[in-house]
C-alpha cells in the first residue's frame, strides 16, 4: 500500500440513486461494463438497471467514499456488493475503483472493507467470479489472500475465487 492510501480511510454506505451518474460515467464501453459486472448489467448502463439492482434483496450495494486530509477526501471512488450465498456464506460482487482513483490502494482497502463488513455480518466464507483476461482484478485478489478454486460453475467464461475467514 502506498503511503498516499495509509492518510485516507474508505468507508461504505448504501449505494443510492444519486451515486449512479458517477457510476455510469466510471464505465466507458460495453467491455469495461462486463468486466465490472458480468452479464447482469447491459450496456447502456442506465438508472432503470441500477434502481432494479438496489432493488434485489439478494445483493446489498454499497458505495465508497474517502475520509482524511481535504486534499484526498472527497466524494464517491468506488463501488461493491456483497450477495448471501447461503448460512455464514457471500460472494462479493461488481467491485469498481474509479477510474482517475485507481494505483493508489484505493482497490485493497474497498475489498478489504468489505471483507470487514462481511466479517460483521458472520460471514465465514467469501467467493468471488472474475475473468480470466483481468489480471488488475485477480491480482488483487490473490494479495488479500484468495484462492483460486478453478472454472466458475455458474458464470460461463470466469474463475471462481475464495477466502475463508478465520473464526
Ligand atoms: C481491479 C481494481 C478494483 C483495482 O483497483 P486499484 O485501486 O487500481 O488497485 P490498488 O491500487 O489498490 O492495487 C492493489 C493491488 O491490485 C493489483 N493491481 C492493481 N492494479 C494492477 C495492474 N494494473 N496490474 C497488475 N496488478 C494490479 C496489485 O496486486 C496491487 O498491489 P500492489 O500495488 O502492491 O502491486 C480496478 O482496476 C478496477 O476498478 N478495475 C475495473 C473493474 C474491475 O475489473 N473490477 C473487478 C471485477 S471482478
Amino acid at each position: 500500500m502506498t503511503p498516499e492510501s495509509d492518510a485516507v480511510t474508505l468507508t461504505l454506505r448504501p449505494f443510492r440513486a444519486d451515486d449512479d451518474a458517477a457510476l455510469i460515467s466510471w464505465l466507458a464501453s460495453p467491455e469495461e461494463l462486463y468486466l465490472f459486472s458480468g452479464p447482469r448489467l447491459t450496456w447502456p448502463l442506465d438508472g432503470a438497471q441500477l434502481d432494479e439492482l438496489r432493488s434485489d434483496a439478494t445483493f446489498t450495494t454499497f458505495t465508497a467514499e474517502l475520509a482524511g486530509p481535504a486534499e484526498l477526501a472527497g466524494p464517491a471512488v468506488g463501488h461493491i456488493e456483497l450477495a448471501s450465498t447461503g448460512q455464514g456464506r457471500a460472494r462479493i460482487a461488481r467491485v469498481l475503483v474509479a477510474p482517475q482513483s485507481r494505483g493508489r490502494g484505493l482497490g485493497e482497502l474497498l475489498v478489504r472493507a468489505v471483507i470487514a463488513e462481511a466479517a460483521s455480518r458472520g460471514i465465514h466464507s467469501l467467493t468471488l467470479f472474475v475473468l480470466p483476461s483481468n489480471a488488475p482484478a485477480i491480482a488483487l485478489y490473490e494479495k488479500l489472500g484468495f484462492e483460486h478454486r478453478g472454472p466458475s460453475a455458474e458464470l460461463q467464461g470466469a474463475l471462481l475465487m475464495g477466502l475463508e475467514l478465520p473464526g
